[in-house]
Formats: C-alpha cells, sequence, structure tokens
C-alpha cells in the first residue's frame, strides 16, 4: 500500500510587489535582484490577511481537485514558520474554517523545508491506516521580514498550496521521502526575538529582532551541497538516475543555487519546475504551489515521475520521489 497525491491547489495573494517598488524601499535595483536571485515580483497578503486564510484557500482547492469533502479529512497538516498565532496551532484555524468536523489538526515548523518534511508525516500516517490526509504549506514571510533590510526583503513572498495525500494499491504514489538537520548552522537563517529564548520586548522591537536575519552567502553554499546531496541519495535508495526523472521541483529560494545544482546533476533547465521570478521564496508554501501550477499546465501528468527537494532553516533539508 502507498499513499499517493490525489489533488493539489494553491492561493496566493492579489497584491504584486514588483522589484521596481522595492528600488524605492531600499538601497537596491531591479538589475542587482533579477541577476543575484532571480526573482521579478513576489506576493504580498492584505492587511489582516493572515497564514490560516491563504491556508484554507488553498486547501478548498486541493479538496476539490480530489474530487472530496472536508469531512473526509483524517488529519489536517500545516507547515509554516508564520502562523496565525504562537498558539493555537494555524492547522486547527484551518480545521474550522474548512468544516473538517473528522480531523486532527496540527502544525509542524521546518522553515522552507515543512512542506517535505510534512509530507513525510502524511506518508507515515496514511500507511498506517489513515484515508486522507490535507498537507498544506501556507507563509505570510511579509509579517517577519524587516523592509528596511536589503539583504532578505528582496526575497521573501506570501501564498500558500496544498495537497490531499490518500491512500493507493496501485503503482502510483511517494516511493521515498529522505529528512535531514543540522542544528550548529542554526543560526545563519534566524527569528532571534519574539520566542521563548528572547520574549516580546521594547528592546526586540527597537533592534528588530522580530525579524528574519539571514547569512545570505554561506547560506548560499550549504543549499549547493545539502541539495545535490539529497538528490543524489535519494536517487540512489530507488535505484533511478537523474534520466528517469520527469520533473524536479525544488524549494524556490535563489535561480543561481538551482542552476548549481542542475550543473552538479547534470539536470536540463526543461526539467526543473522554476516559478520564482513570480513569488520569490515562499517558505514552506513554495513546493506545493509549484506542484499545484505543474499539474495544472499539464506538466505533471498520471505516470510522471517527480522528485521535491528543499532546504531551509534549522538548517534542514529533504527530498522526495513520487509516482504521479
Ligand atoms: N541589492 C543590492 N545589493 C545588495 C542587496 C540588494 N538587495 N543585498 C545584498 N547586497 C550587497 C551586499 O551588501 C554585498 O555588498 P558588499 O560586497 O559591498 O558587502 C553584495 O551585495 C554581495 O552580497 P552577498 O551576500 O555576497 O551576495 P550573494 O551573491 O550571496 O547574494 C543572496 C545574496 C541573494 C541573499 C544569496 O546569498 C542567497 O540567495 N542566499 C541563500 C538564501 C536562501 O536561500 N535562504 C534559505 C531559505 S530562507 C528560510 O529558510 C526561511
Amino acid at each position: 500500500m502507498k499513499a499517493w497525491i490525489a489533488g493539489t491547489g494553491s492561493y496566493t495573494p492579489a497584491r504584486v510587489l514588483t522589484n521596481a517598488e522595492l528600488e524605492r524601499m531600499v538601497a537596491t535595483s531591479d538589475e542587482w535582484i533579477r541577476e543575484r536571485t532571480g526573482i521579478r515580483e513576489r506576493r504580498i497578503a492584505a492587511t489582516g490577511e493572515a497564514c490560516s486564510d491563504l491556508a484554507v484557500l488553498a486547501g478548498k482547492r486541493a479538496l476539490t481537485a480530489a474530487g472530496l469533502a472536508a469531512t473526509d479529512l483524517d488529519m489536517i497538516l500545516v507547515a509554516t514558520c508564520t502562523g496565525d498565532y504562537p498558539l493555537p496551532a494555524t492547522a486547527c484555524l484551518v480545521q474550522h474554517q474548512l468544516g473538517a468536523t473528522k480531523a486532527a489538526a496540527c502544525d509542524l515548523s521546518a522553515a522552507c523545508c515543512g512542506f517535505v518534511y510534512a509530507l513525510s508525516v502524511a506518508d507515515a500516517y496514511v500507511k498506517n491506516g489513515m484515508r486522507h490526509v490535507l498537507v498544506i504549506g501556507s507563509e505570510v514571510m511579509s509579517a517577519i521580514t524587516d523592509w528596511t533590510d536589503r539583504n532578505t526583503c528582496v526575497l521573501f513572498g506570501d501564498g500558500a498550496g496544498a495537497v490531499i495525500v490518500s491512500a493507493s494499491d496501485g503503482e502510483r504514489g511517494i516511493l521515498s521521502t529522505h529528512l535531514r538537520s543540522d542544528g550548529a548552522l542554526c543560526e545563519l537563517i534566524m527569528v532571534p526575538g519574539g520566542g521563548s529564548r528572547t520574549p516580546p520586548s521594547e528592546k526586540v522591537i527597537a533592534e528588530r529582532l522580530q525579524y528574519i536575519k539571514m547569512k545570505g552567502n554561506e547560506t548560499f553554499k550549504v543549499a549547493v551541497r545539502t541539495l545535490e546531496e539529497i538528490a543524489r541519495a535519494t536517487l540512489s535508495a530507488n535505484g533511478l538516475r537523474v534520466e528517469d526523472l520527469d520533473l524536479y521541483v525544488p524549494h524556490q529560494a535563489n535561480l543561481r543555487i538551482l542552476k548549481a545544482v542542475m550543473e552538479r546533476l547534470d539536470l536540463p533547465i526543461e526539467k526543473v519546475l522554476l516559478n520564482l521570478d513570480r513569488y520569490g521564496n515562499t517558505s514552506a508554501a513554495s513546493i506545493p504551489i509549484a506542484l499545484d501550477e505543474a499539474v495544472r499546465e499539464g506538466r505533471i501528468k498520471d505516470g510522471s515521475l517527480v522528485m521535491l527537494g528543499a532546504f531551509g532553516a534549522g538548517l534542514t533539508w529533504a527530498s522526495a520521489v513520487i509516482r504521479w
């Protein structure tokens, strides 16, 4: 028995923030952002629009695609680092909004790897008897972005993507998931204030510690190395070669990172889903948004062999191979 992806959905806020607008906010240029990251624009949630609002819309679309009702769900997992509140879990707000009256609900925190980690949890639960699990990656990164810091504010965007993981008896399904972490590198990407280490205070606000701080250049190098390593391990665990893949759907952080990984793996760009030019880095939402686009555009069809690859704060890195 396998767990397969029975439906996908996504939602991105209407507001588009262009590089030209960022030029008026910090000392940057459209040319620098495009050349160093590949990003042209990103979506930004409206005032008052929170993580669960995006998640509910993506979740509804995934349910429709799978032909299921919310009451069919056994569990809802929301991968996020920008939940509505420190508690309760955003997944509980989603469960209520969807009317998923039979579903357990909790959040999963693994930054940009959150979706792949949550997918692996859903895979395990379905193999243990659950019928339908809704996995959502949803982020309002704009809420933890320092709009005065050019090192980070050009990178992130808001959005949500969702998949329904269901039981399947056939060949299709999640073939394997691979999860890694190295907390020794926790300081590369961090929101230093607002948690139990440094609770919210006037000092936290004054020093802007409630926002993401990142050592971008060091993160870049680790990202290339870890994405390559986990892709090779994933292929090898399944007896697959790069040529067997129909599509690689990576976390959309930086086009230069992904080009370096493609080069090292000898993976042609035609086999890589890239949409970061339009959305930037939406953290845990980036892979499920990309998956939903690929399904709707016909780039993923029944039988397609798809590999996911992610890295992010923690540090964490993760991958999965799916026979669609
Ligand atoms: N506009 C213009 N100049 C800038 C900007 C900007 N927006 N940002 C930085 N610079 C400057 C720097 O100040 C530096 O100037 P200096 O040489 O005078 O000191 C110069 O550009 C080069 O800076 P680097 O940091 O070396 O630039 P790099 O080529 O590494 O690109 C970037 C920076 C885009 C952040 C890149 O390092 C990156 O993408 N890193 C990975 C980020 C990532 O993927 N994070 C993981 C996911 S996040 C999560 O998990 C939530």
